[in-house]
């Protein structure tokens, strides 16, 4: 059967950041498709939530607070959920943060804060932190744990700010984006003799909690979603068809890709 080549059934997965958001929406993708699934993230008090929920519908989630600039603490959660599960088919490496306005404000005007001259150490190291060394770090546990197990599926969450300049994102953002999609495509060649597949996810404006939750607001909704070529700014659950597709064997004969998840943003503005 063509569906059986989407199943996730019995799989051991990991979500990084998937309390919230995106991320959540591949809990949600993953474990309603009968995978087991462990949701690491830093903030305890949505995770509580998320995974009380999730459990209260049946579906068999976990949860680990984790912040993911923690080698050691990645590296410890990786054993002992592989070890739970006696397998670990499945990591999507997403937990990644905004670190707030670049150098150009919403309405196209310049922003002082966002301004290369201006932009402070502290916002930069975070960023990187996060969203490219908090990548590295799951990438590699994910693969010292797959090897092990025969193979995988590693799927990372970029942005399409990866390879779009936009004077709204930060600096940081871009160049963790960019240097977490290349990491990705590296992963892929080292680790496909091992069966091991790496792709990458780059979302659009998607309204999360991301960056305070700025994306919620009707009015920011209306303006972006007006340039977007379908016409609207997305919601996490327009990703959850990619996510079952690259977790599961239906995308076997894919790895080192990039796939643009943005309502055609990457294309350019929407046509008058
Ligand atoms: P969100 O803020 O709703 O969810 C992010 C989750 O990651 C939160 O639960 C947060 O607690 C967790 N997290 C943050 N730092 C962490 C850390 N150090 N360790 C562990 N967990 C941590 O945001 P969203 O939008 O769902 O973001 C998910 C990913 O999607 C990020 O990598 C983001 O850069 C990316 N993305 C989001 C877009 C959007 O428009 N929302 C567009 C393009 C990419």
């Amino acid at each position: 059967m063509m569906f059986e080549r989407f199943s996730v059934k019995g799989y051991g997965a990991i979500v990084t950041g998937g309390a919230s958001g995106i991320g959540l929406a591949f809990v949600e993708a993953l474990a309603e498709s009968g995978a087991r699934v462990a949701i690491l993230d830093v903030d305890s008090i949505s995770l509580g939530k998320q995974v009380d929920r999730l459990s209260s519908r049946g579906l068999d989630v976990r949860g680990h607070k984790l912040d993911v600039t923690d080698r050691k603490a990645v590296d410890q959660v990786f054993a002992e959920v592989s070890a739970e599960y006696g397998r670990l088919d499945v990591v999507f490496a997403n937990a990644g943060i905004d670190p707030g306005i670049g150098f150009s404000n919403p309405d196209g005007s310049p922003s002082e804060a966002g301004a290369i001259e201006n932009y402070e150490d502290e916002r930069w190291n975070r960023t990187i932190e996060i969203n490219l060394n908090g990548i590295f770090a799951t990438i590699r546990a994910a693969a010292r744990h797959m090897k092990r197990g025969g193979g995988g599926s590693i799927v990372v969450t970029t942005s399409i700010a990866a390879y779009l300049n936009e004077g709204m994102i930060g600096a940081a953002y871009m160049a963790a984006k960019a240097g977490a999609a290349h990491l990705a495509r590296n992963a892929a060649l080292e680790l496909a003799p091992y069966k091991i597949r790496v792709n990458a996810v780059a979302p659009g404006f998607i309204v999360t909690n991301i960056g305070g939750g700025w994306l919620k607001q009707p009015e920011v909704q209306n303006s972006i979603g007006a340039t977007v070529p379908i016409g609207r700014i997305g919601d996490a659950d327009d990703l959850k068809g990619l996510a079952l597709f690259l977790a599961s064997r239906a995308s076997s004969y894919i790895t080192g890709a990039q796939i643009p998840i943005d309502g055609g943003v990457s294309l350019g503005k929407r046509p008058a």
